[in-house]
């Protein structure tokens, strides 16, 4: 175990174990009190669109694709989204680029469509022209009315134990951002990806590996928490699962994905993954100094061709 400040130490492990409980009990309370959006603040309903156009760009430009090609491949796909957040908006500029429909699943109800996630949908809308508009406009129960709540004919949003979809054969594309890195079970989630892929399905992720404001004083020290210890403090709010890339590489591995494109997006320091090594919690000692410098990547995968589930 690795103590900074013993008494800190044991008020932070006491408060985090009892405020776990209410995440356990009263997962939408515990959202709630904690008024999550998963994006962390509210940036304002401008640059909230923003990054939802930039989450839908990411998702084409990093396997490669030429943003003119996007409306062509996704016209009629069935898209799979893990963990949106509170609004859909990535899901929406799914639908209005030409996608059948969109699938969000989340562990927590956060999507409640508030008045500002009303506003940040509207913005996206406005921005749309023509047969864009003309299909976003269709995501709501009343044509053009974020308000009027999701259509789930084209977006339907499930919060599920575990964030698991269940789909069987259904999405030509999944994704995600910041999400693979708070799942419960990374194993199941990924069993859970495999099976929702269709043949030539794509699975693209951008995973955030850094502590979440959960270190101490060096940027990984949270990772010298005994694996028990992080379950009772943290196992029911969602916060960082703390697997590193090596296990990633692992489970893709036994549930039989193919690796496309698997890209460092920041890396920490020598110093710091020296400082920290000899008080690392048991699943991160063998770790290479390569892998334990990985603060977050991205993921493209996809089922290997000829393959059935
Ligand atoms: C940091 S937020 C990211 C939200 C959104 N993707 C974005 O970029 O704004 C993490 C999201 O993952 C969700 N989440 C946590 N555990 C999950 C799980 N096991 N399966 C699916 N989603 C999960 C959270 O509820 C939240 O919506």
């Amino acid at each position: 175990m690795y103590w900074l400040n013993p008494v800190a130490d044991v008020k932070r492990m006491a408060r985090a174990m009892l405020t776990d409980q209410v995440a356990w009990l009263a997962p939408s309370l515990y959202v709630r009190l904690t008024g999550q959006t998963g994006r962390g603040d509210d940036e304002g309903v401008a640059r909230t669109a923003d990054y939802f156009r930039t989450c839908f760009l990411d998702y084409f430009l990093v396997p490669g694709m030429p943003s003119g090609q996007v409306e062509t491949y996704l016209d009629g796909k069935h898209v799979l989204e893990y963990g949106p957040g509170d609004l859909p908006g990535v899901a929406l500029l799914m639908i209005a680029h030409g996608a059948q429909s969109v699938i969000c699943v989340d562990r927590f109800p956060l999507c409640r469509l508030s008045d500002s996630c009303i506003q940040v949908l509207q913005n996206l809308l406005d921005a749309l022209e023509g047969g864009q508009r003309e299909r976003a406009e269709q995501c709501f129960v009343r044509r053009g009315e974020p308000a009027s709540g999701l259509n789930p004919e084209r977006i339907h949003y499930m919060v599920k134990p575990g964030g698991l979809s269940g789909l069987t054969d259904w999405a030509d594309l999944i994704v995600s951002r910041a999400v693979l890195e708070h799942v419960n079970s990374l194993y199941a989630t990924f069993v859970d990806m495999r099976t929702a892929l269709r043949a030539k399905g794509i699975a693209v992720h951008l995973v955030d590996l850094k502590s979440h404001g959960l270190h101490r004083r060096s940027q990984l020290d949270f990772l010298t928490w005994p694996l028990p210890l992080w379950a009772l403090m943290y196992g029911h709010k969602g916060v960082p699962n703390r697997w590193r890339v090596d296990r990633y590489r692992q489970i893709l591995a036994d549930v039989g994905l193919d690796t496309v494109t698997l890209t460092a997006t920041a890396l920490a320091e020598q110093q710091v993954i020296d400082e920290i090594r000899p008080y690392l919690a048991r699943p991160f000692r063998q770790l290479s100094d390569e892998d334990m410098s990985w603060l977050g990547f991205w993921l493209v995968c996809r089922r290997p061709a000829g393959v059935r589930v």
